[in-house]
């Protein structure tokens, strides 16, 4: 494979939070160990349930949260490293979008001058008209209506918002778009329009996507490679195909057999239905492996030591003591 566009290297996030009766200051891993590439072109998933790390490794990798420990490394340069221009530089080429766009859009400026800030801060360059031209063929190319580009964010519907979102990321030619759950808040109909949008970025602008969701049938649709995470750490990172056929981590299984079946004959229970017990506090992480107070395979060992990211042939890579044998 090429020369990876992004390196993330034994990447670790903590955050300072006062807990307990006494309100004692603490630190919480947030993420630890994280170690992944992203290739040019490829979509990779982030999967893992609610405070599991997801949102803090978006952020990390865009520089909006603080390391502790690691490396995130863009075209082959750790990007704390970077001089101001080489920066600036990065800012065009990596993008992210978030879960509720109507949030992160102005609402005093139009949906055409909104997509057009990153290249009044980027392109000096371009006239006004040639500014006005690259916003409306974006439009057109992602589709959006162009009666929209005169309009407040306001008078967009969560889907459209999205969508200019997706422009306003998009009109700087990015080489990497973060999405943080950038679906999660839409309707079923919406998110299939809108994970089809995310394909036309990636196979028709090349544009890679780190695509973070909860919800791993959502990834399915979209990316080459998933990602999972727990308690901030990695369990397993596969091709697609290979983890949808046939997943090796116990905790992997867990959220297959959590996903809800779209059948209208289905008890709304078993449309609830959620991996067993709670996931343990990111402040006191268990011993050994971080899943062991919830694995269903569970032995001593598990209790003790640290399972290795160990890779195990396809690209597949697991963190289980047990995973030959389960
Ligand atoms: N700003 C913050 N201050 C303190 N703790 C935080 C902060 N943001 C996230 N956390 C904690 O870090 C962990 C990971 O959170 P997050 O990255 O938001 O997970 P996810 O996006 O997967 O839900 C959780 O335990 C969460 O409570
Ligand atoms: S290492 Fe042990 S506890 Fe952890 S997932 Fe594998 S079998 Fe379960
Ligand atoms: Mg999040």
């Amino acid at each position: 494979m090429s020369e990876p566009l992004l390196l993330v290297q034994d990447l670790e996030v903590r955050y300072r939070v006062r807990h307990g009766a006494w309100g004692r200051r603490a630190w919480l891993r947030a993420v630890a160990g994280i170690d992944f590439a992203v290739h040019a072109r490829e979509a990779l998933g982030v999967v893992g349930e609610s405070g599991c790390g997801k949102s803090t490794l978006a952020r990390a990798i865009v520089n909006l949260v603080p390391r502790a420990a690691g490396h995130i490394v863009w075209g082959g340069r750790d990007i704390a490293g970077l001089a101001r221009a080489e920066r600036h530089r990065l800012r065009r080429d990596l993008q992210i979008i978030f879960q509720n766009p109507l949030a992160s859009l102005d609402p005093r400026m139009q949906i055409e001058d909104i997509i057009a800030e990153p290249l009044r801060v980027h392109r000096g360059d371009l006239e006004p008209l040639e500014r006005q031209r690259a916003v409306l063929d974006l439009v057109s190319a992602l589709g959006l209506a162009l009666e929209l580009a005169r309009r407040y964010p306001h008078e967009l519907s969560g889907g459209q918002c999205q969508r200019v979102a997706i422009a306003r990321a998009m009109i700087l030619h990015p080489k990497l778009l973060v999405c943080d759950e950038a679906v999660s808040a839409l309707d079923a109909t919406t998110q299939a329009q809108i994970i089809e949008l995310l394909g036309t970025v990636k196979d028709e602008h090349g544009v890679a996507l780190l695509f973070i969701s909860h919800n791993l049938q959502v990834v399915r649709e979209l990316c080459d490679r998933v990602l999972v995470l727990y308690l901030g750490r990695m369990m397993e990172l596969a091709p697609a195909q290979l983890l949808y056929a046939h997943p090796l981590h116990p905790y992997t299984r867990a959220l297959f057999e959590a996903i809800p079946i779209p059948d209208p004959d289905i008890q709304p229970a078993r449309l609830a239905h959620t991996v067993p017990g709670e996931p343990p506090s990111a402040l006191t992480p268990p011993p050994g492996c971080v899943f062991h107070t919830r694995c269903p395979h569970v032995v001593a060992l598990c209790r003790r030591e640290i399972p290795a990211w160990e890779e195990v042939g396809d690209g597949r890579h697991v963190a289980c003591h047990r995973w030959r044998e389960i």
